[in-house]
């Protein structure tokens, strides 16, 4: 029988291919029983930290409200509302939380922090992101290409294009390669992910069966795959000073429709962890994209993400069933 109980979840290789489908299934059964109005809640009594280093949307909410449903509190720490990394180590802050609460959520810049605070807390620690990984949003991002495709993840083909060194392709690498899927990463040589991290994608390639592919030639990554994601061109905690060079080097890797359409598969689909830059909507997006011309997107075209194709919105909802299918499996 497979035992989740008291488990941290700091990056996708915490866990076997069978315990990640198990992840899976439960956040299935998790999601159609809040569709039906019979959630049993099984966290009546637990109480979560949620320490965010970083700002977040998704990631608070989904964490909140999944912990709500299943009738466990959370404390929200912000980036500047806890003495974390200033005035105390994360050790300390690990032993201090783990006395109070049952689980700990944390979004930072360092993997190492997070892997600090698991080694000290006593209590199951979930990565919320850091420049490393980002497992939680993995499970969604699978959960929702088997419901648009109706395939098994083994079945799965996709291709990621944009920043193959940052968190979402690095995880959409690993990812695919526990899960056994086709999985490609594309973007210019200068931003391919570290040689440890596709080593370690090849490595357990060989075990599950898994297609792993890097390559510089985007119009190769997308040929036949059934869904194209892509991310930021730059991140949380990245200095804005490099917007000018990442454009010139992402130009190229932008998912637009003559992209999609080089998949060759009329029903591939568009995804993206979101937030996403694709039309003048917010101030920092339609700045960048004043100052360098990109006028219809930047990783993504407005017409692409405003598209059939797209699935951003279903992504986005199953960090919530996800995120509550790791919470009951570890705590429960
Ligand atoms: N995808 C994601 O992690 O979104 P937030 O930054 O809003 O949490
Ligand atoms: N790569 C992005 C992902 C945001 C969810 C970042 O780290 O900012």
């Amino acid at each position: 029988a497979l035992n989740l109980k008291n488990r941290s979840f700091l990056k996708e290789i915490d866990f076997e291919p069978r315990e990640l489908r198990h992840l899976l299934r439960l956040a299935e059964a998790l999601k159609l029983a809040k569709y039906a109005g019979n959630e049993v809640r099984r966290l009546h009594g637990k109480e979560i930290a949620l320490i965010f280093e970083k700002t977040s949307t998704r990631t608070r909410s989904a964490f909140e409200v999944a912990a709500y449903d299943q009738g466990a509190h959370v404390t929200y720490l912000d980036p500047s509302g806890s003495q974390l990394g200033h005035k105390e180590s994360v050790a300390d802050t690990a032993a201090v939380l783990g006395r109070m609460y049952d689980a700990i959520e944390f979004r930072g810049t360092r993997q190492a922090d997070v892997e600090t605070l698991a080694a000290h807390a006593g209590v199951p620690v979930y990565n919320g992101l850091t420049d490393e990984w980002h497992p939680t949003q993995m499970l969604a991002d699978f959960l929702t290409m088997q419901e648009a495709s109706g395939k098994a993840p083994d079945g799965l083909s996709y291709a990621f294009a944009g920043d193959c060194r940052f968190n979402m392709g690095r995880s959409l690498l690993v990812m695919g390669a526990l899960m056994g899927s086709d999985v490609r990463l594309t973007g210019p040589a200068e931003l391919h992910p570290p040689k440890d991290v596709v080593q370690l994608a090849e490595d357990i390639a060989r075990r599950t069966g898994a297609r792993v592919t890097v390559t510089s030639d985007a119009r190769e990554a997308v040929a036949g795959v059934d869904f194209v994601h892509t991310d930021v061109w730059v991140s949380m905690g990245e200095a804005k000073d490099v917007w000018n060079d990442r454009v010139n080097l992402l130009k190229p890797y932008q998912v637009n429709t003559a992209l999609l359409e080089a998949s060759g598969n009329p029903s591939v689909r568009f995804m993206h962890c979101l937030p996403a830059f694709h039309d003048p909507n917010t101030v920092v997006g339609r700045g960048i994209m004043e100052h360098t011309g990109m006028t219809s997107g930047l990783e993504v075209t407005g017409e692409v993400f405003e598209s059939e194709a797209s699935i951003v919105f279903d992504q986005a909802e199953n960090r919530l069933h996800t995120i509550k299918a790791v919470l009951v499996a570890t705590l429960a």
